[in-house]
């Protein structure tokens, strides 16, 4: 039997500056994805990188001192290790500054020229390097872009534009035909009122600039870092595409869901199968963003408190899609009261239960199929993750529940058959527990693995031990 394939991508970073928690919110939801499908046997191929023909480099590059190539080396190599550090479990690491990109990136753009897509035209507009797109006139607060508090570049240009109009009315048969194209539902509203209210064709190489990949019709332009980034899902692997999904966060939804299928369209590829927009949080209250310099490390964050913990409260703490707000009062609350003393000490209890009657408990085989809870399923391949936590959340509050009821403590004082059956069930129920946890808390099911591997059950140290 053909293996089924699953393909999700995160969005490729910036490199202007260093992995901030926004940033690993996509990368651990994508990973959530990626572990789950190869659970269930799917061929995975889980795609990140980095964003590196962008203005924002040529900048960060020169505030540091160091030059262009040096620059970007390094900061690919520290985003590289960031996720690695996180545990994530990425197949592939696409730079848009290597050749398999660029190769693919000058095709496409042949073949939409070939297409009667491009044309020559003169630009005049505001340009925001840090959104590295044009704003208009009504966008600005105060004269200023309302995100980055930065006054735009009044810019005057030759450029290539691309006939995004022309596919205005594809582009919404598409989604009429296609209701899950987007996702969440109100996303998927947004971005077709957005389609509805009539495409402007875009700019899409710039005259003055000369850091990025130049434009093969016309080398005395180079590409737009927009143009040019969304590319890298395929040119990572051109056999993988189509995605089955790509993750965004909500303030890159247009280029994904407009002007990335336009491209699509034009060059004559498959689209992606769904985009899915996250939301936005915050830090108490506070937007955060790097920009702003008001940033979180994850890298600290999984010091203090281990990575599964971070990836636990970003996911319980709100839905998916939804904005949310972070705290480190909350972090704390909510280690201590679902990790250090739910999931942590149902674990302990277990365990110290089974090493005290010392038991023997059947070898669970290591290819035993894999059980999953329907409900659970449904909630992780809809991005449900706060509602598939909380399932087994539901679980472990109910293993709780047996063990005060039954007392095994006292039990076996009375009756050692009758212990070993509540015993088994026990750590039959953990062993569920921990296959639902795998693609949340891939450190801490490896550690529950191997301790729940029997037949002889031993306590540990605590997995979550108490903050205080
Ligand atoms: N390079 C582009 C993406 C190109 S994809 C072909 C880019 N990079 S970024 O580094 O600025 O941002 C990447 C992602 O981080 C975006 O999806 C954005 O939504 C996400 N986040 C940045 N700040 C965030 C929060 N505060 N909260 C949640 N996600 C946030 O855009």
């Amino acid at each position: 039997m053909n293996k089924k394939k699953f393909f999700v991508t995160t969005p490729i970073y910036y490199i202007n500056d260093v992995p901030h928690i926004g940033h690993a919110y996509a990368t651990f939801a994508a990973d959530i994805l990626a572990r789950y499908h190869r659970q269930i046997g799917d061929e995975v191929f889980f795609l990140t990188g980095t964003d590196e023909n962008s203005q924002k480099t040529v900048q960060a590059a020169r505030k540091s001192g160091k030059d262009i190539v040096v620059y970007t080396e390094e900061l690919a190599t520290k985003w590289q290790s960031t996720w690695k550090r996180l545990g994530i479990s990425n197949d592939d690491f696409i730079r848009t500054t290597q050749q398999r990109h660029k190769s693919l990136v000058e095709e496409i753009f042949e073949k939409i020229d070939k297409n009667g897509d491009l044309y020559k035209g003169k630009y005049e507009g505001l340009y925001c390097v840090g959104h590295e797109a044009f704003l208009k006139e009504d966008d600005l607060d105060e004269g200023l872009c309302p995100d980055h508090k930065t006054k735009p570049d009044h810019i005057t240009e030759q450029n290539y534009f691309f006939k995004l109009s022309k596919y205005q009315k594809t582009l919404l048969e598409h989604f009429e035909k296609n209701p899950d194209f987007v996702k969440p539902r109100e996303r998927y509203n947004e971005v077709l009122n957005f389609i509805k209210s009539g495409l402007q064709d875009i700019s899409v190489t710039r005259e003055t600039q000369k850091w990025g990949i130049p434009a093969p019709n016309d080398p005395t332009q180079v590409i737009y870092v927009w143009f040019d980034a969304l590319i890298n899902y395929i040119s990572a692997n051109p056999s993988k595409w189509p995605t089955d999904l790509h993750i965004i966060g909500k303030d890159i939804l247009r280029f994904h869901a407009v002007i990335w299928p336009a491209m699509l369209i034009s060059a004559g590829y498959e689209l992606p199968k769904e985009i899915f927009a996250h939301g936005f949080f915050a830090i108490d209250g506070q937007k955060i963003s790097k920009s702003l310099g008001n940033t979180i490390d994850p890298l600290k964050i999984a010091d203090e408190y281990g990575v599964d913990a971070l990836r636990y409260f970003l996911f319980k703490e709100f839905p998916f899609g939804n904005d949310g707000d972070f705290s480190f009062d909350r972090l704390k609350e909510v280690y201590n009261a679902d990790l250090a003393n739910g999931l942590g000490n149902l674990v302990a209890r277990v365990a110290k239960l089974c090493e005290t009657a010392n038991l023997r408990f059947p070898i669970r085989p290591t290819n035993s199929k894999i059980v999953f809870d329907k409900k659970y399923q449904i909630a992780v391949e809809n991005l449900k993750f706060q509602e598939a936590l909380n399932l087994i959340w539901q679980k472990t509050t109910k293993a709780d529940q047996l063990i005060d009821k039954t007392k095994p403590w006292e039990l076996i004082k009375k009756d050692i058959h009758k212990t070993a059956r509540v015993l088994a069930q026990l750590v039959d129920e953990i062993r569920v527990i921990n296959t639902h946890l795998t693609p949340f808390l891939p450190e801490t099911s490896e550690k529950i693995r191997r301790q729940f591997a029997g037949p002889k059950i031993k306590s540990e140290p605590p997995l979550f031990p108490r903050k205080i």
